[in-house]
């Protein structure tokens, strides 16, 4: 099944530290320094790695909306 979960990455804030590509990288995928996509529709099975991802970024870029 699918959860409502919502992600947003700032694109402004990101600095391309890749945490989020490390822990979630059926999510997020980097594409040179700065250049992020992220498939805003997760699994729920990947839910708690988008979760790390977003508590691991550096500079709070990846917001997550739940319900
Ligand atoms: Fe960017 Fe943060 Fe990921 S800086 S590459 S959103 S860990």
């Amino acid at each position: 099944g699918w959860l409502e979960m919502q992600i947003v990455v700032d694109l402004t804030r990101c600095q391309g530290y890749a945490q989020c590509v490390f822990l979630a990288p059926e999510v997020f995928e980097l594409h040179g320094e700065e250049a992020l996509l992220y498939n805003p529709a997760v699994p729920d099975d990947q839910l708690d790695r988008v979760r790390q991802a977003a508590a691991a970024c550096p500079v709070q870029a990846i917001l997550l909306g739940e319900e």
